[in-house]
This record gives C-alpha cells, structure tokens and sequence, in this order.
C-alpha cells in the first residue's frame, strides 16, 4: 500500500570552508539544509524498483543503464531485494555544490529500508549512501553523505579525529557543545545565520574538478598541499569564528578561502564575480561552495540578504535564503 508522512528526508549541504582538500584528509566545515530531499510516497512493489524526483524531472527504474539505474539496484539490493515504487520531492538544485546527489542517496536508502519493512542504522544508511556516491563522484571524501545523513552544523575529516582530535586542531580544549557523530565528523552546537546561495548559471561534474585538482597535486604535490596547509588554517579560524560568534572573521575566512579555490583552478568568471557583488552588496563573506568549475556560490550576509539575493537575481541568477533549518527560493 503506499505510505506518506513518513517523516523520511535527507539534507543537502553548504560547504562553508575546506571543499576539496577534504578529499586530501584536511578538515572542512560544513552545515546541512533540512528537507533537502523529502519522501513523498513509498510502496512496496513486485517489480523493479521505479524512483521519481519530479522537481528534477527524474523518472526511471532499476533496469536503467544511467548512474541512476545502478543507485537503485544497490538500493534493493541492500534490502534484500524488495523492490519500490518512491517518490520524492526536493528544493536543492541539482548538480549546484548543494549536495542534492548525497541527499537522494541517504533518502533513498532509508526509503527502501522502509518499504522492505527493514530497520536500518543510520551510519549503515551512510555507508551505502557513500557506495552511491562513487557511482556519481569516483572518490568522494564522504562528507557530503555524512552531511546528508546527519545534517548540523559539523567538522569532517575524511580519515577520522583519532589520530588529530578535533580539540588538538582548534588548539583549544572544547568538551562541551561538541558530539561525536561518527569517526569523521564532529558536530558544533553553535548557532548560524542563514546565508544567501546564487547559482552561477553554470555547471561542472564534481567527478571532473576532484579529477583536476588531482592532476594539479601530481604535477606539484609541494605548492598544491601548501594550498591545503593554508585552507586548513581556514576551517580552523572559521570554526572558533562560528563557535564564538564572530561573523566577521568566517567572512574573512570565506573570502580568502575563495581566493585559494581560484587557485587550484576551480572558480570561474561568474563564480567570481558574484563573490566581488556580494561584497559590495555587503557580505561580511562569500565563496564558490562544492567542487565549482561552476555550480553555487555562498555569501554570508547577516542583516544584508536581500541586498545580496537581488543584486546576484539582478544578474540572472537564481536565488536562495537557507539555514539549518531549510532552503528558500529568493
Ligand atoms: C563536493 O561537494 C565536495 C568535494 O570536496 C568533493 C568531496 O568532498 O567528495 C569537492
């Protein structure tokens, strides 16, 4: 029988700081959006399992040949083989930095689970999650799915805080206002403002630009972790910034962390130019978020989000006001 309201959803994500030097073990932060990807309806169903996301005009069943045909056999497959009929309904662009593809992947999973009447863990979700997301990105570092299964506001480090706890790397002793959630991730409790999100027009495989940036670090692994050394410090000043409330200094961060993405060749004309406009329009911060070549941008603007929203809308860019909380189209 088809089931609604079951509470199923998955979070898109916004990389404040630390995208791709991620993927080299460096930390990043990085909050989820509520209700990325909301399950509509679910069944249970003999036959294949059929998946539609109409927002992003996504119809199609396991027997597909595309990524997405494959997303859905691990789907079944990891359930014992029930398949499903599911749809879903999402307010992330699709392919914008925003984490849409981990966010299908976790509410996928966990709608499976669902119809095939199976509890699953939630890392357990992750983990397949994460398996979906190198079938879309090659190698991912895993924090989009872990953003996608978690949400909050986090500091992930691909290879986990063992080795490096997050209270060594801050360079200060934080027992409270920060949880554990998994080996990689460590969630702050600390209260953000909403930021202001513009899609450049433009878009880029996020497998492509992981893949350039390789290329970059095996022509010159020096200057390239260099890079990384400085966007680490970023995240680091960004994350006692967010913790002690100082927008100023994670716009600060934000902005110097674009220059370093503009470095590694990942920003492009647009990207930077609706950063320099933001600016003007009075953000205290801005950047390109996710794997750029195109994709989003972020500007963090407290009191001064319209004035950014309509001067990158005035532009012809599509616009959004989000928070933990959720996404808004402006
Ligand atoms: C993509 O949202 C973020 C990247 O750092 C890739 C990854 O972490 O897997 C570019």
């Amino acid at each position: 029988m088809k089931q609604k309201g079951t509470d199923i959803q998955a979070y898109g994500k916004i990389i404040l700081l630390g995208e791709h030097s991620v993927v080299y073990d460096r930390p990043a932060l990085a909050v989820g959006i509520k209700g990325g990807v909301i399950l509509d309806s679910i069944e249970p169903a003999e036959g294949p399992a059929v998946l539609d996301v109409t927002d992003w005009d996504l119809s199609c069943d396991d027997t597909s040949s595309e990524d997405i045909g494959l997303i859905l056999r691990i789907a079944k497959n990891v359930v014992g083989g029930t398949g499903f009929k599911a749809s879903f309904s999402s307010c992330l662009p699709v392919g914008a930095g925003l984490g849409s593809s981990a966010a299908l992947s976790v509410a996928l999973v966990e709608a499976a689970a669902h119809a095939a009447g199976k509890k699953v863990k939630r890392n357990d979700i992750r983990v397949t999650a994460h398996l979906m997301e190198k079938v879309f990105h090659g190698t991912p570092s895993g924090l989009d799915d872990t953003l996608a299964a978690y949400g909050g506001l986090c500091l992930f480090r691909k290879d986990g805080w063992d080795s490096n706890p997050v209270s060594q790397f801050l360079g200060a002793s934080f027992d409270s206002g920060m949880e554990s959630i998994s080996p990689e991730a460590v969630r702050i409790d600390a209260r953000l403002p909403s930021f202001v999100l513009g899609h450049s027009g433009e878009t880029s495989p996020t497998r492509k630009m992981v893949a350039m940036v390789r290329d970059k670090f095996n022509e010159d692994e020096a200057g390239t972790q260099a890079l990384f050394d400085e966007i680490s410090e970023l995240v680091k000043t960004g994350a006692l910034a967010v913790i002690s409330g100082d927008n100023t200094a994670l716009g600060k961060s934000m902005l110097k962390n674009h220059q370093l993405l503009y470095q590694l060749g990942l920003s492009t004309e647009k990207l930077d130019a609706m950063v320099d406009m933001a600016v003007k329009n009075g953000a205290l911060g801005a950047k390109l978020t996710g794997g750029g070549g195109g994709g989003c941008a972020v500007a963090l603007a407290p009191g001064r989000e319209r004035e950014v929203a309509s001067g990158w809308k005035k532009n012809g860019h599509e616009c959004w006001i989000a928070s933990e909380n959720g996404i808004e189209a402006f």
